[in-house]
């Protein structure tokens, strides 16, 4: 017999505001692997979950962003933000709130240009470029929409399909993640922002080499919404040094 049953406990100091919260407990079933119940179980106890439910948010992983600004405060009124791999939009939500893409006024007024290959549906104050972010057009394509052509924060949510192999999945989030680096040293302004999806075991030294060259701060962060079990960090970069650091192979090491 399969089904879902409820049952007291867990309780949960989530988004929710932490009210005790039933625990809902899945049985197995026939034709349902041990996996896919244990993931079922996680998604339906899971209190980001429910908020994003609750609070109309496109992702649970908007969660990350806004608890990561919680605490850093980059995402201010008036500020251009790229939001790169933001299917299904729940960073481009936060980060159009924020920065005040919709109702700012005047220089208050920012701006979210968000990019993916999948489609993500219409957003109020975002502009959506479906492409591969990799695709030599797709630069340009983001600062053409840029006001002034630059940008003032930099967020990179990006991760390829994983393939199950830890190597292999590692080093193409790094490569993701390197791409988004050199964007960003690009197209950022003076005392601008990078957070980008890395993978725990650390930041790759070139990655890590090139953004101490580039930014004044760099730590790895770790919200609370990013299950403890998984691989992901980030890595937050600030203050960056604007465009005469230089971000190729020719600069020196400032770090
Ligand atoms: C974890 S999801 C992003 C979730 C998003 N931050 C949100 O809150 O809704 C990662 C996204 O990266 C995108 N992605 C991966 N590689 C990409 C690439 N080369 N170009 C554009 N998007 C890419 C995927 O399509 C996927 O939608």
């Amino acid at each position: 017999m399969s089904g879902v049953r409820s049952g007291k406990g867990g309780g949960g100091s989530g988004p929710g505001g932490g009210q005790r919260q039933l625990r809902v407990r899945v049985k197995t079933a026939k034709r349902r692997k041990t996996s896919s119940t244990r993931w079922l179980e996680r998604q339906l106890n899971d209190p980001y979950v429910d908020a994003s439910k609750r609070e109309r948010m496109r992702s649970r992983a908007a969660y990350k962003l806004k608890e990561i600004d919680d605490r850093h405060r980059f995402l201010k009124p008036g500020l251009r933000v790229v939001d790169l791999g933001a299917a299904p939009g729940g960073w481009s939500q936060v980060a159009a709130e924020r920065v005040r893409a919709l109702d700012g006024v005047g220089p208050g007024r920012g701006q979210v240009v968000a990019i993916d290959y999948l489609g993500v549906e219409p957003l109020p104050g975002v502009a959506i470029v479906t492409m591969d972010f990799t695709d030599p057009e797709a630069e340009p394509k983001l600062k053409a929409l840029l006001r002034d052509g630059g940008a003032d924060v930099v967020l990179s949510d990006m991760a390829a399909p994983t393939v199950g192999h830890t190597r292999t999945d590692h080093l193409r989030i790094m490569g993701l993640a390197e791409t988004a680096a050199h964007f960003a040293c690009d197209v950022l302004a003076k005392g601008g922002t990078f957070l980008c999806k890395v993978f725990q075991g650390g930041t790759e030294r070139e990655l890590l080499d090139l953004l101490k060259r580039n930014f004044a701060t760099v730590r790895h962060v770790k919200p609370p919404a990013s299950r403890s079990d998984s691989a992901e960090l980030y890595v937050l970069a600030t203050g960056f040094r604007g465009a005469a650091a230089g971000h190729g192979a020719e600069a020196t090491d400032r770090a």
